[in-house]
């Protein structure tokens, strides 16, 4: 498929006005998604587990305007009117209306809210584009007299989340979501997100996410200014390459279960993504002294345990550690007693695999 299957060549319904609802997950990349191309094309494959707690939950209302030279929208989180966020819209709606020649023509009231608190440094950007996404693919739905077939919506949906945030495109479904080109991942695309197509052993059912929350202020760097340290980056295709090997390695690993290769692909994905940021020009180190803490304590435990506990990171302070859902008990243990003492105001989230987006009215 190419972007052009994405535009749409006629409308057989012209609604005057409407709302759909979605809720979108977040989700947590075990192959890093970091560095990209103009369009918000990946310079590497990647994989993530959709989250299951983390969400959004938006609602668009829409209404025909008369004049239509320009986008007319507001937006509002947990109720109150956020201007903050138009720009980011603004830029989204630029980014899409090639694909959604609808836009201009209604004005959109957008009502937001995360299930996660806005202010713990876990980002919303993929659970709101994918949302925000949705809820607009739901209204080109009514356009098309709902002939649109799913396969379809999903992948345009995941095409257009990407737009607005490239990981957005991997939360639509779940429970493991490729987005990149992979030779050995049948229908894996730069354009969107696919559900992972082989198949991944019992080991990985409901395997859970708590993420541990060190920093809760604002991001240090934004990611669009981390991927694009990725140009010139001395190291750039070395990485790239490394990206494509781990994803060939996890194929085998999600079909046998082998939950020690499958930790050392994850927590070496983690921090070659952090040391691409330390490498970079600017250099940035996005790890805290208590991210550093709670590794070393990763480890300790998992070698004196036999666990098979592990941790994964964002371009970011927090930890999410990862663990199967056979060691719930014995680890949340472990957190409660040992690591919660490292997040800021004692702060945590209980999360874990989940299926994706869901319509809810
Ligand atoms: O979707 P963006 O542009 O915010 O980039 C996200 C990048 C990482 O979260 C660091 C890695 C990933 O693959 O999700």
């Amino acid at each position: 498929m190419t972007a052009q299957d994405f535009i749409p060549k006629s409308y057989s319904n012209n609604p005057s006005q409407g709302q759909h609802s979605w809720s979108s997950p977040s989700n947590i990349a075990l192959v890093k998604y970091w560095g990209k191309r103009a369009h918000q094309i990946p310079e590497n494959p990647s994989v993530s587990f959709t989250l299951n707690y983390c969400k959004t939950i938006t609602l668009v209302s829409y209404s025909k305007k008369v004049a239509h030279s320009e986008f007319s929208f507001e937006v509002y989180l947990d109720g109150e009117l956020k201007d903050s966020f138009k720009p980011k819209i603004e830029t989204f709606f630029k980014r899409i209306e090639a694909y959604l020649p609808f836009l201009k023509a209604y004005h959109f009231k957008i009502e937001t809210k995360n299930t996660f608190p806005h202010s713990s440094g876990i980002a919303s950007s993929a659970s709101g584009m994918s949302a925000l996404a949705l809820c607009l693919m739901s209204i080109e739905q009514e356009f098309t007299s709902n002939t649109m077939e799913t396969s379809f919506f999903y992948k345009k949906a995941s095409f257009l989340a990407r737009l607005g945030s490239g990981s957005a495109c991997r939360s639509l479904e779940g429970d493991l979501v490729v987005w990149g080109e992979h030779k050995e991942i049948k229908g894996s695309s730069n354009l969107f997100g696919t559900k992972y197509p082989y198949t991944v052993h019992k080991n990985f059912k409901n395997y859970q996410d708590t993420i541990l929350l060190v920093d809760k202020g604002e991001k240090q760097v934004s990611s669009t200014v981390g991927h694009n340290l990725m140009h010139n980056h001395p190291f750039a295709n070395r990485r790239f390459e490394q990206a494509h090997d781990n994803l060939s390695k996890l194929i085998s690993v999600f079909e046998s279960g082998d939950l020690d290769a499958f930790i050392k692909i994850v927590e070496s994905e983690a921090l070659t993504l952090h040391a691409m940021m330390m490498t970079s020009m600017p250099y940035f180190i996005l790890m805290k002294p208590n991210t550093l803490e709670i590794i070393n304590r990763i480890w300790k435990y998992r070698a004196q345990n036999q666990s098979k506990i592990c941790f994964t990171l964002d371009a970011g302070a927090n930890v999410h550690v990862l663990y199967p859902e056979s060691e719930t008990k014995e680890v949340m243990t472990f957190i409660t007693s040992e690591l919660v003492a490292f997040c800021q105001n004692g702060h945590y989230i209980s999360d874990q695999i989940g299926f994706g987006a869901e319509y809810l009215s």
